[in-house]
């Protein structure tokens, strides 16, 4: 069964490099991102993995803890780490599952047999404070994903998490923002001072605060 959006993200136990965790526990109240990979020893995973531990201090400025996982053995993860490093300049710095017998994955749903039945797509889960899928992506092996989007992905549900508002195409940090349809005019004109109506349906206003 498929993880949805606003669906609780399944708890479990597994190893990690960093020591056996439960997943909830380790989470906490933070935000977390919750990714696959194929495999180990492999050019795009490689680079990925690299890229996620260069944005360490972006995720931890967000409140946002970093989880990797694949269908290698946390062994195996130790002995890649340092080949990330040596590639990309990053040392590994948050914790990867060694999903050997599968049971995150496929509670996850993280096999796409028809893509491969032996390794996981390359999925991302982020995950709220309250536990509660925010946005899921899947992208193939053959795509490495783009880590500053997660964050741009971060930043507007967190701002749209506190105020009714919405983000448009290609928003980032400081552009301006849509006032969500379950804002009347009149409340929009006392808490959004001189918005603007492009549309009676698209309402735009500063960033707020
Ligand atoms: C890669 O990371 O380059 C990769 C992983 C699995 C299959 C194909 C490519």
């Amino acid at each position: 069964m498929a993880v949805r959006l606003g669906d609780i993200a399944p708890d479990f136990e597994a190893a990690t490099t960093q020591g056996t965790i439960k997943f909830h526990e380790w989470k906490g109240s933070h935000w977390a991102i919750l990714f696959s990979h194929p495999k180990d020893f492999t050019p795009v995973c490689t680079t990925e993995l690299g890229m996620a531990a260069g944005l360490k201090g972006e995720f931890d400025k967000r409140n946002c803890k970093v989880i990797g996982l694949s269908v290698d053995p946390v062994e195996s993860h130790m002995k890649w780490e340092g080949d990330i490093k040596d590639v990309t300049g990053h040392a590994v710095n948050f914790p990867m599952i060694g999903d050997a017998d599968k049971h995150v994955s496929n509670l996850y749903d993280m096999i796409h047999p028809n893509a491969s039945d032996t390794m996981t797509v390359r999925s991302v889960f982020v995950i709220g404070p309250d536990n509660k899928v925010k946005m899921t992506l899947t992208y193939p092996a053959s795509t490495g994903r783009n880590f500053i989007e997660l964050l741009r992905v971060l930043d507007s549900l967190q701002l749209t998490a506190k105020h009714q508002v919405a983000t448009p195409a290609d928003w980032k940090q400081g552009d301006d923002v849509i006032i969500t349809g379950a804002v009347s005019d009149a409340d929009a004109a006392t808490r959004f001072p001189g918005y603007v109506t492009k549309k009676p349906y698209l309402r735009v206003t500063p960033q707020p605060k």
